[in-house]
């Protein structure tokens, strides 16, 4: 027995030190390495953020091409890890696949799992960041029963990715350059946020001394449920299920209904308690992309009055809750085409920069120690077993 801090969901529970990325969440800042997030969204592009998250610093010109070079010689998929695909059932959900295809490659990279080796370890921190995409364009090419298309690597990450998505043979693919922009764009806002759900799980995983691709798996596991990274998929349902705006006030009145099961997807946020910065660039972005690829949403009026109704109501401004992230993430998701089942996995080829990133912080802490919780014990005190014909 022993007497603990009770501390559920590690509301106030600091697990780790970490020199990744700062929040505020009474001030909505947020900082990958010190660097401002409207910032690194303007100026920035994914990999160059991936690069700043893994190594701390901005890259160099030099640096830039070497890592840009290594992520694109480790995109390719094994043959025999594209057949893993083939056992699935056709309606399995991308997560599903994607989840279990990053898990199998450490059956794959016996080069890259000595977690005591630092060259190691960055060439597996490389290989998940440059395999995600394509593994993620094959569980959704396989889920809607097309050939799963070879990484074109004469293009850059996110152009690369909707062409495995999308291109079709001998037709070529008509691209706006608003679509990948836009992608890159929604990679960077994803890419990291300190000790969520996910990043725990990976950093709790690799505190075992599990090999990364194992930690990375865990991490996608942890971030399909819809209170993680599965509210942008379940935004878009909702959306859909109002349907309409005058719909609107009934929805608002089901959430502050705590028996009704239902919650406003896309709101409210652990850490922000003010805004979220990551929404109020997507807010943003999310006008300007329908408008540029000119796709007029219904979907996009009905969660502007939806956050409208619902910031207007005592219900919601008592407990500080606003739009987060995912609120219109989705319906950038799904002007560039990108179905809903593929939301939550395009989050995780976002996380996974952040994930490796504090993977690979957690190995080159000295004092990193088993992630081990204890509890307050609730249940029968000691007592003596009994034979089963007396019981
Ligand atoms: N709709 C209605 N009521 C809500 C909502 C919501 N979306 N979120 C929180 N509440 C209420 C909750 O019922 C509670 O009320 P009371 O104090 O009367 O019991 C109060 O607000 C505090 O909520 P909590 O669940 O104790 O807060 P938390 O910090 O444990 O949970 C959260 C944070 C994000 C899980 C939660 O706000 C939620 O479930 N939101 C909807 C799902 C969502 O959008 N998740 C994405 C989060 S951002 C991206 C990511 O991390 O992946």
């Amino acid at each position: 027995t022993g007497y603990f801090t009770y501390d559920p969901g590690f509301m106030s529970t600091a697990a780790t030190k970490s020199a990744v990325t700062f929040i505020d969440g009474d001030q909505g800042v947020l900082l990958y390495r010190g660097y401002p997030i409207e910032q690194l969204a303007k100026q920035s592009n994914f990999l160059e953020v991936a690069y700043l998250l893994i190594n701390g610093e901005l890259p160099s010109a030099a640096q830039f091409q070497t890592f840009e070079h290594d992520v694109t010689h480790h995109t390719m998929m094994r043959e025999s890890l594209k057949n893993f695909f083939q056992g699935f059932h056709y309606d399995a959900h991308p997560m599903a696949m994607s989840m279990a295809a990053v898990g199998s490659l450490a059956a794959f990279y016996h080069d890259s799992l000595d977690i005591n080796d630092p060259a190691q370890r960055k060439l597996a921190a490389i290989r998940l960041i440059a395999k995600m995409p394509t593994i993620a364009a094959a569980a959704y090419r396989y889920s809607i029963g097309w050939p799963i298309r070879y990484p074109r690597n004469n293009l850059e990450y996110c152009t690369r990715f909707l062409h495995m998505m999308f291109e079709v043979p001998s037709e070529p693919l008509q691209l706006s350059p608003v679509a990948a922009k836009a992608l890159d764009l929604l990679f960077i806002l994803h890419a990291d946020h300190e000790q969520n759900a996910s990043t725990s799980t990976v950093r709790l995983v690799g505190s075992t001394g599990a090999n990364p691709y194992a930690c990375v798996a865990a991490g996608i596991a942890a971030l399909w449920g819809p209170a993680h990274g599965g509210a942008n998929e379940a935004v878009l349902k909702m959306l859909a299920e109002i349907g309409d705006a005058k719909n609107v006030g009934k929805a608002v009145e089901r959430a502050k209904d705590k028996n009704s099961g239902f919650r406003l997807m896309g709101f409210g946020h652990r850490v922000y308690k003010n805004f979220d910065p990551r929404a109020t660039i997507i807010r943003e972005m999310c006008h300007k992309v329908l408008a540029d690829l000119n796709v007029s949403d219904p979907m996009l009026d009905v969660a502007m009055e939806l956050e409208a109704a619902a910031l207007k109501d005592s219900y919601f401004v008592e407990r500080k809750l606003y739009p987060n992230v995912d609120f219109y993430s989705g319906i950038i998701y799904k002007a560039l085409g990108i179905p809903t089942e593929m939301f939550t996995v395009m989050f995780a080829i976002a996380r996974t920069a952040g994930w490796v990133a504090h993977w690979l912080e957690q190995h080159e802490t000295p004092d990193a120690k088993i992630g081990r919780p204890r509890q307050i014990y609730t249940g029968a005190p000691t007592r003596d077993y009994v034979d089963v014909e007396k019981r």
